[in-house]
């Protein structure tokens, strides 16, 4: 007889508040910037803007937001934007903090927008590298903010280098 398998189960942490007001007040600045990169979205066919923050821990702050493009493959989502300028512009830098967020047409986006698994799988590899995790700063500055103290309490199965 074979043997049964051992379920298991991991646990994600993350802080939870109801609103922006209720965080410390630098993370509320890296937020409300990332609101406000929504504007700078090219999101010509999905309407759906995603602004990104975020804060380097010489404090320096690069923003980005989502590009899209007739190819639709060819566009970048928000996060990766930020990252990648990030690590273009200021090599080697440790990155801190991530925030992200996000508006509709209409409006109505009150449940937090998380990273999809493409920006999760750079920022794991980017945490990797700079060997100090990316703590993230997710939601709607009106409703749900979560925070995370690194990336990989979104992907913990992360494929990685050590893989290849
Ligand atoms: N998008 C982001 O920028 N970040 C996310 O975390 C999820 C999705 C963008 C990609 C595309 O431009 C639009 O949102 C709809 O998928």
């Amino acid at each position: 007889m074979c043997k049964p398998p051992q379920k298991k189960t991991i646990e994600i942490a993350y802080s939870e508040y109801s609103g922006i007001d209720h965080l410390p007040a630098d993370l509320q600045q890296l937020l409300t910037l990332a609101y406000k990169e929504t504007h700078n979205a090219y999101a010509l066919y999905s309407k759906f803007q995603v602004g990104a923050a975020l804060r380097l821990s010489d404090g320096a702050v690069i923003p980005g937001s989502n590009q899209e493009n007739a190819s639709y493959p060819a566009g970048l989502c928000a996060e990766r934007v930020a990252l990648f300028s990030a690590a273009g512009s200021h090599p080697g830098k440790t990155i801190e903090w991530l925030a992200v967020t996000a508006k509709n047409k209409t409006n109505s986006v009150v449940d937090p927008v998380f990273p999809c698994g493409f920006c999760l799988q750079v920022m794991v590899e980017m945490e990797r590298k700079q060997n100090r995790p990316i703590q993230l700063i997710i939601g709607q500055p009106d409703t749900r903010v979560l925070v995370f103290d690194s990336s990989y309490q979104l992907l913990p199965f992360a494929f990685n280098a050590d893989q290849l």
